[in-house]
């Protein structure tokens, strides 16, 4: 095989953890589903479509820097392990690893990520254009997981794409801390994030004229409906997109057309909602280059560097926890 691989979330426990999570999510008088049940394959792919879009520029931006910057990066952090948690398509993970390579430290990638057949197919993929790299996937939950991530050797932690901003701001803080308490003095954390920007143009990000990060919203109401037997008709549901001012956080909510009644067959419950009702499915935070390098202080990093900070649209830091 082109890769090892260590499993620690079988299709029982997701299950259950998405039988736990609608429970407490769809019964209370607001309703919501965390963002992490968007990501089976399909969902996966159609994250993949939204980072093609015209309207999506933070992978783009990303990108940007990696390729401009990945050579310091690399300098700077020495890294003879590449971690990636909430890997994907371990797309501009390449950037990163042919600059490692170049530095000369080379030797291990480990993507860690939720989804297990797309991440292994993007490993696959992976394998044969680094044919000397040994890659070892796991699969797991980042709020729960982290301690199982192989901790020996000099590691390089990449967090990109913006995904920390998917976590409220407590659940941040407590992801950072379990972070830190995984790291050694030697590690070293690249963190993207997305910046506060024009709300105009992060509303398009998250509602493309071609509709398709309104189909990866809807995903989540299939993925209920196959693991735990619920009866979502998602086209009753409308797509919408709002920026919280107060908060610097985008809103992804899925709104009732109509009211409906759904039924949980796995989870042993029905719920209904009123015509209007929303749903909601993510919060995609924004920050300010302060911001991050406050949040992080708290959580035991020192900043080491950031790019993009200027006038740039998304923001790279590179920290080490200080110990
Ligand atoms: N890093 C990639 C993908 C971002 S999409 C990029 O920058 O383009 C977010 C990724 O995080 C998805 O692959 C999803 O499966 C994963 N993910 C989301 N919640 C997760 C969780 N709780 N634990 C592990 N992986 C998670
Ligand atoms: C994975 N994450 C950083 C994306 C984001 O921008 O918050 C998920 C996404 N949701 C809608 N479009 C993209």
């Amino acid at each position: 095989m082109a890769y090892s691989i260590d499993v620690h979330l079988s299709a029982e426990e997701v299950r259950s953890q998405m039988r736990a999570d609608a429970l407490h999510g769809l019964r209370g008088q607001f309703k919501s589903i965390p963002p992490v049940w968007f990501y089976d394959e399909r969902g996966s792919g159609l994250f993949e479509e939204i980072t093609q879009l015209p309207e999506y520029y933070p992978t783009r931006a990303e990108r940007a820097l990696l390729h401009e910057h990945a050579g310091s990066i690399a300098g700077l952090a020495k890294a003879d392990t590449l971690v990636e948690l909430g890997a994907g398509a371990c797309d501009k993970t390449r950037v990163l690893l042919a600059a490692l390579r170049e530095a000369g430290t080379l030797s291990r990638y480990i993507p860690f990520d939720v989804s297990d057949q797309f991440l292994r197919g993007a490993a696959g993929a992976l394998a044969d254009e680094f044919e000397l790299l040994d890659i070892h996937l796991v699969i797991g939950d980042f709020h729960r997981h982290l301690p199982e991530i192989p901790a020996d050797g000099r590691r390089l932690v990449a967090f990109l794409g913006g995904t920390i901003g998917n976590l409220d701001p407590r659940q941040r803080a407590r992801f950072l801390f379990d972070l830190n308490c995984t790291m050694s003095s030697d590690d070293t954390l690249l963190l993207g994030t997305d910046l506060v920007k024009d709300r105009h143009r992060l509303v398009a990000a998250y509602d493309d004229a071609a509709g398709v990060t309104a189909e990866f919203n809807r995903n989540v109401l299939r993925v209920l409906n196959e693991q735990l037997g619920a009866d979502f008709v998602p086209d009753r549901f409308r797509h919408v997109a709002v920026w919280n001012e107060e908060e610097q956080w985008i809103e992804m909510r899925l709104r009732a057309e109509e009211a409906t009644s759904v039924s949980l067959t796995g989870a042993g419950f029905t719920v209904t909602f009123e015509k209007g009702e929303d749903l909601l499915t993510e919060i995609s935070a924004k920050f300010t280059p302060a911001r991050v390098e406050h949040e992080l202080f708290e959580a035991g990093f020192v900043v080491e560097e950031m790019w993009g900070a200027g006038e740039g649209e998304f923001l790279l830091t590179l920290a080490h926890p200080l110990c």
